[in-house]
């Protein structure tokens, strides 16, 4: 036989792999266009300068998505689940079911933080509801928990409480 089927089997897995593991696990939550918007925001441009006192938080943040819109930066809005407003306002405990999406207005990408059993899911699409997280690290699902689950008191139930721009309205 002019191939080993084993090795063909080993060689498609290994090709497919880490695009499984690089997979949205919150699902892309049609109709979020018509969810009302609660904040508007900014992923903020690569060659920002953030006040010497800024939490390590927003450092983190600003770094992690400096290179949207090709460092550029880009509005951000966020909207939230209308069936779950109530509950973004005390910042959870959450039902079950897609929560609350930000939007990167400029490159079109949507963040989507969903809840099941109480517990925060991410994931990310394009406006197609097409699963990017492998098009950038900072776009995987285990990337998300380093940030919205690490920082618990300012993350409740993993929506933010701290938004980037409150650091220049501080100001
Ligand atoms: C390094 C920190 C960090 C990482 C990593 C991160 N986020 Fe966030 N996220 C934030 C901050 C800060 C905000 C609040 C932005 C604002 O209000 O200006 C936010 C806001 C959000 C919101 C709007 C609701 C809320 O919590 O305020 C969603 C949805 C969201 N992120 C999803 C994701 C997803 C999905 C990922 C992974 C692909 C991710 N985030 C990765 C820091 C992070």
């Amino acid at each position: 036989m002019w191939f080993n089927p084993i090795k063909v089997g080993i060689a498609v897995l290994a090709l497919v792999s880490p695009s499984i593991l690089a997979e949205s696990v919150a699902s892309y939550p049609v109709g979020w266009e018509s969810w009302p918007v609660v904040k508007e925001s900014q992923n903020l441009p690569a060659d920002t300068v953030l006040p010497p006192d800024t939490s390590l938080f927003i450092q983190e943040s600003v770094k992690a998505y400096d290179w949207i819109n090709n460092g550029l930066g880009s509005p951000l809005t966020i909207r939230v689940n209308p069936e779950k407003l109530e509950q973004y306002k005390t910042h959870g405990p959450y039902t079950d079911g897609p929560t609350v999406v930000a939007i990167s207005e400029v490159q079109g990408i949507i963040w989507v933080t969903e809840h099941l059993s109480g517990l925060p899911i991410y994931g990310s699409y394009n406006r197609k509801g097409e699963d990017i997280s492998s098009m950038h690290p900072s776009l995987e699902a285990s990337f998300c928990h380093q940030c919205h689950d690490a920082y618990k008191d300012i993350c409740i139930n993993g929506t933010c409480t701290e938004p980037v721009l409150g650091v220049y309205e501080k100001q």
